[in-house]
């Protein structure tokens, strides 16, 4: 897929997830298929603003992680200005504006999901990055706020503003992220009208509903979000079906678990190698290693009871005591 001078190797996506898609879990991720693009989840344009060495933490080593996107939030052009001007050194190839988060707190200050309800703003906004940055601009919408957006409207403005794709989770801002609510009609009008690579996401989870995704609404990629928690081949599960027509099965069992367990642990210190982290080289292999672990055994049988004692640890040593005890079959 081809954005101006960047050109995505396929068209999977893995969708900006705060305190998910984590540069280890972006590189883990990679590991078991080739991924176009990845994101850094977002960032807030008024934090940076007011101290950009509080973002330090989430950008170690981005440049090894390319093509690799960092998504900004906020309304304030002046701060969106500066957040572009102290990220260029950051060499990102392309810079995404968050107009799709349903939370409260962005609701309340104008940001997020509630640009899609003021396209005014949304527009000047827009304008402001593509003016200053020298990076490509990305949009990650939802179809609407309350309602589907009033397509020709949204369509011309992007249409007319220099974004160079567009990211549409299939569904409104209030519908926030409930099964059943997808909307793909609206992703499928929204690709007929606009001239720009479109990537489609919303409840993606396996080979078939990534098929059922693009063939109905046509657009060019697709972006995955929680279903990559802990099932790390999903990508691969579609590539292999998409391209060569096979169907990989998951396996949910004790084995790959502790084989996806020692690939992450092995991930996060390949990540921290070099690096003294200000949280603490430890405590960041603590929360990465625990929050994983816990997602690898969702959909183990019996696994209830390993997940509530991994979620009870807290330190590295008894999380890794504990995962060894678990593997080694000193219970259940
Ligand atoms: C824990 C969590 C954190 C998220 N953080 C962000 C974020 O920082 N930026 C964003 O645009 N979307 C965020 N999202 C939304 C996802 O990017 C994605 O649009 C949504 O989960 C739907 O895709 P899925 O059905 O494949 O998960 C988040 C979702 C979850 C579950």
């Amino acid at each position: 897929m081809k954005l101006g001078t960047l050109n995505l190797e396929n068209r999977y996506v893995l969708a900006p997830m705060q305190n998910v898609t984590t540069a280890p879990y972006r590189r883990f991720c990679r590991k078991f298929q080739k991924i176009g693009l990845v994101s850094v989840p977002m960032l807030y344009c008024k934090r940076i603003e007011n101290d950009p060495t509080s973002v330090e933490k989430d950008l170690y080593k981005i440049e090894e992680e390319r093509p690799i996107s960092v998504q900004l939030i906020g309304s304030d052009p002046n701060a969106l200005k500066s957040t572009i001007d102290y990220l260029n050194s950051y060499n990102f190839d392309i810079i995404d504006l968050n107009v799709g988060c349903p939370s409260k707190r962005a609701i309340k200050a104008h940001e997020g999901g509630y640009l899609m309800k003021d396209l005014e703003k949304l527009s000047v906004l827009i304008n402001t990055a593509v003016k200053y940055s020298s990076r490509p601009i990305s949009l990650k919408i939802r179809v609407g706020y309350e309602k589907p957006v009033k397509i020709e409207k949204l369509a011309q403005l992007i249409n007319n503003s220099g974004v160079s794709l567009l990211i549409v989770h299939a569904r409104t801002v209030l519908s926030k992220f409930t099964d059943g609510t997808l909307d793909l009609d609206t992703v499928k009008h929204l690709k007929e009208r606009v001239r720009i690579p479109i990537i489609g996401n919303g409840d993606i989870i396996n080979p078939i509903s990534a098929k059922h995704f693009i063939d109905y609404t046509n657009v060019d990629a697709f972006m995955i979000g929680r279903e990559s928690m802990g099932n790390p081949i999903i990508f691969s599960q579609i590539h292999e079906y998409l391209v060569k027509n096979k169907e990989v099965s998951f396996k949910n069992n004790k084995e790959s678990m502790e084989k996806y367990v020692k690939i992450y642990e092995s991930t996060i210190d390949e990540f921290l190698n070099g690096i003294s982290h200000p949280i603490g080289n430890e405590l960041i292999k603590f929360v990465e290693l625990k929050r994983n672990a816990i997602w690898l055994s969702k959909n183990i049988d019996g696994s209830t009871k390993i997940r509530n004692l991994l979620s009870k640890t807290k330190d590295l040593k008894s999380l890794k005591e504990l995962l060894s005890n678990y593997f080694n079959s000193k219970f259940y």
